[in-house]
């Protein structure tokens, strides 16, 4: 018997729940249709679970994927359009192409896996199957200052983690979300330009969002893992991706909401309070080169305000910054 590649083989079996929603298929004739043992059936079934899919299973009847797919209801926009892959190259990728087809604002692209990931400043970004990898396409009404969307992303996660998990997450200018001083998430922001934007006018956002869940210190490349941690790592135990992906789009939204209607402020005050930036000493690496110094601020359009030295005040729009105690610089 054929067992396939797991993760087409899990493309097949949801494809079949996903025919019948709300319908149980006797885990025979899935295995028959799909030309895989019962071992199979039931090792790609937990795998599907772990990823977060509301699989039901009974006994004599079979399984089957509850209708409605996307238990998002207490939000409103984000997460409005779910589509969710198994293996994608990029989230962001994905989102961006369906921004540009006039995807609607709250469309989420979420894969259990990433073959070329991105991170900030054009690095990959590790992205095994255990991490939630996820993009939310906006359209807010003006994009003037993108830099504050990045900033609501790391408060938006930050308060999710802590909410889900019990965990003190912290945040790292513009965006790291930090347990202890190793980063446990990563979000990307791009801008997709109103001339690949479906017409309607204005530039999107896209807010690519990976948090290091279920994943094993082995997962990361030797080279980061002094750097990095996960969920399972630091709590000893699995988490839900399918709670935190829900956590995370309710506080999204929440912030999101909160800066239409009232502005920066707000969001930028809940940052302060997540804040381990401002009075540490810092490299900041852009994409014009290196700086050292000390965070002195956060301005009110979220940039990184560090005084260099004899008087010398820079404010950074974009950039990595990498903490360090008296002497580290
Ligand atoms: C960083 O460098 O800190 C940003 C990492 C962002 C990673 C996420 S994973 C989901 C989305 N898709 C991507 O390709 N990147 C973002």
């Amino acid at each position: 018997m054929d067992q396939g590649n797991g993760a087409q083989v899990r493309e097949r079996i949801l494809a079949l729940l996903r025919g019948q929603p709300g319908v149980y298929l006797p885990g025979h004739e899935i295995c028959r249709l799909i030309g895989i043992s019962r071992a199979a059936l039931w090792k790609q079934m937990g795998l599907l679970r772990r990823a977060g899919y509301p699989i039901s299973a009974k006994p004599r009847l079979g399984y089957s994927l509850k209708p409605g797919g996307a238990p998002l209801a207490r939000t409103r926009i984000m997460g409005r359009c779910l589509l969710q892959f198994m293996r994608v190259s990029s989230t962001n990728e994905v989102a961006r192409r369906l921004a540009g087809d006039g995807a609607v604002e709250g469309t989420v692209v979420v894969a259990d896996e990433q073959s070329a990931g991105r991170g900030r400043q054009g690095r990959a970004w590790v992205s095994p199957r255990g991490g939630l990898w996820f993009s939310v396409v906006l359209r807010p009404p003006a994009v003037a200052q993108p830099q504050q969307l990045m900033l609501l992303g790391g408060v938006a996660v930050a308060r999710a983690l802590r909410r889900t998990t019990g965990l003190e997450p912290g945040l790292k200018w513009p965006n790291d979300v930090m347990l202890g001083d190793r980063k446990v998430c990563g979000i990307l922001g791009e801008m997709v330009p109103a001339s690949q934007n479906g017409g309607d006018g204005r530039p999107a956002v896209v807010l690519g969002v990976g948090i290091n869940a279920n994943l094993d210190p082995w997962s990361f490349p030797q080279e980061v893992r002094p750097l990095v941690t996960s969920l399972k790592q630091e709590l000893g135990r699995q988490v839900s991706l399918r709670r935190l992906l829900i956590a995370v789009l309710e506080e999204l939204e929440q912030f999101y909401s909160t800066w239409l209607e009232h502005g920066f402020g707000p969001v930028l005050e809940e940052w302060k309070a997540l804040d381990r930036t401002v009075g540490s000493l810092v490299r900041v690496s852009t994409v014009e080169g290196s700086l050292e110094g000390r965070a002195e601020a956060v301005d009110a359009d979220g940039r990184l305000i560090i005084d260099t030295g004899e008087g010398r005040v820079t404010a950074v729009s974009a950039g990595d910054v990498h903490l360090g105690a008296a002497g580290f610089i």
